[in-house]
């Protein structure tokens, strides 16, 4: 496993993700109860959501995954790199590429990852990137994987994810993993 930690530098102000599973029925515990404090660091494992994720040479996703400072595993952009599997359940974290169609939205490094069935197992909920530009199909990876895998689909974030989106990404995310363990 190839793990980083993120540095949790932030950027660009605004925007206005939802928390984490705000659309799922575990959503509702999640933005109402009560939270860790930011500051407090947790322990690598327990308690801590672990991410995979893929991101083309643009980044952004990369970048997101980053500022949100979880344990997070980053799948292969090239099809000949050796197949990446999960060890501990994850948080998928993914683009989306179909250029407004269904056709193409989940990348294949990603659907690669998940045609493992070991991998699939592991999987617990689904964030999706996107841009607002795409219109309907604005995140479309995230209702395609969350459909297929039978888990929620968390939250939706804008290109590398504004400072709201990825604090409230974050938040969310530190309620709502416990749970799911
Ligand atoms: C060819 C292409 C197709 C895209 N199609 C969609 C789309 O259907 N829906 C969407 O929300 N975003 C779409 N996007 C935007 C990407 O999801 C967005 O730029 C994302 O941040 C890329 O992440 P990455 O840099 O980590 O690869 C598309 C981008 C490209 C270049």
């Amino acid at each position: 496993m190839n793990h980083h930690d993120a540095d949790g530098a932030r950027e660009r102000a605004g925007g206005g993700a939802q928390r984490p599973g705000a659309d799922t029925p575990t959503g509702r515990a999640a933005a109402g109860g009560a939270s860790e404090p930011d500051s407090a660091p947790q322990a690598h494992g327990r308690g801590r959501p672990e991410l995979v994720y893929y991101s083309s040479t643009s980044g952004n996703t990369e970048r997101f995954v980053r500022k949100l400072g979880f344990p997070a595993l980053r799948l292969p952009l090239r099809a000949g790199d050796p197949e990446v599997l999960a060890e501990r359940p994850y948080v998928l974290v993914t683009p989306t590429y179909g250029g407004g169609s269904v056709k193409g939205a989940v990348p294949k490094a990603v659907i690669r990852f998940l045609n493992n069935p070991a991998n699939r197992a592991l999987i617990r909920g689904v964030i999706a990137g996107g841009n607002t530009n795409f219109g309907e199909a604005y995140g479309l990876a995230g209702k395609i994987v969350a459909a297929k895998c039978h888990v929620p689909h968390l939250c939706t974030f804008e290109l590398l994810g504004t400072e709201r989106e990825v604090v409230a990404v974050r938040d969310g995310l530190e309620e709502w993993w416990p749970r799911q363990q």
